[in-house]
């Protein structure tokens, strides 16, 4: 089975995750974009959607959807919806791989529930293979690099790439993540982090992992 038809497994089995009068967190990227192709079967079931980014509250507005802020929701989702870079089996991710991390961790924070959609090349036993990405205010760029090199990881600027929010990326190379929550935590110490793209203080409560065998299920 191609990594397309696996993401699109992984989204159609999401679905039964959004039940009648859902306020709905929507994610950003390749797997939840098949999500939103889906969405219009459920619109019943769709009492208000939010979206994490740009890029996703354009696909769901041609859909036909019109999409709130979180603060025209009270600042709570029933469920979140998203895909990850990595996953580990304690349901800790690294995202951010498409730059719109900082709102999907408010989102994944707002919700009650919050769903992972992967394939199974996003599995692993260690978070870190991925560069792990780092939103940081664009002053303070060369000032969280040169705190990422004391951690021994190889901060790389995305360039040219600017966020929703108007910040830049660092894509963080050669890390070994082998306690995430701690990692958190010393990263989004760093004055100038805006979001690390470690989930792991606030994890997925669901991981559906698409493979050649169908979709598993792991809950934290
Ligand atoms: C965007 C993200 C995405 O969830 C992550 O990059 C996975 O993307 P894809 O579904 O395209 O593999 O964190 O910021």
């Amino acid at each position: 089975m191609s990594a397309t038809d696996k993401k699109r497994g992984a989204a159609q089995a999401s679905l039964e995750f959004i039940p009648p009068g859902t306020t709905l967190g929507v994610g950003t990227g390749s797997t939840v974009n098949f999500l939103i192709e889906l969405l219009p079967g459920l619109r019943d079931n769709i009492d208000r959607i939010v979206s994490s980014s740009r890029a996703t509250t354009a696909l769901l507005e041609e859909q036909g959807f019109e999409v709130l802020t979180l603060n025209q929701v009270n600042g709570e989702l029933d469920v979140y919806i998203d895909g990850a870079d990595e996953t580990t089996k304690r349901l800790h991710l690294i995202k951010g791989g498409g730059g719109a991390l900082t709102r999907e961790k408010v989102l994944a924070g707002a919700a009650r529930r919050f769903v992972c959609i992967v394939d199974d090349s996003k599995f692993v036993g260690m978070l870190g293979k991925f560069p792990l990405p780092i939103e940081v205010l664009p002053m303070a760029q060369e000032a969280v690099g040169r705190h990422l090199l004391k951690l021994r990881g190889q901060p790389i600027w995305r360039e040219g790439f600017v966020t929703d929010n108007g910040n830049h990326i660092l894509d963080v190379h050669d890390l070994q993540i082998a306690n995430p929550v701690e990692l958190e935590d010393r990263l989004n110490r760093i004055p100038g982090v805006v979001t690390v793209g470690i989930f792991a203080r606030r994890p997925a409560d669901v991981l559906l992992i698409a493979s050649d065998d169908g979709v598993r299920e792991l809950r934290a």
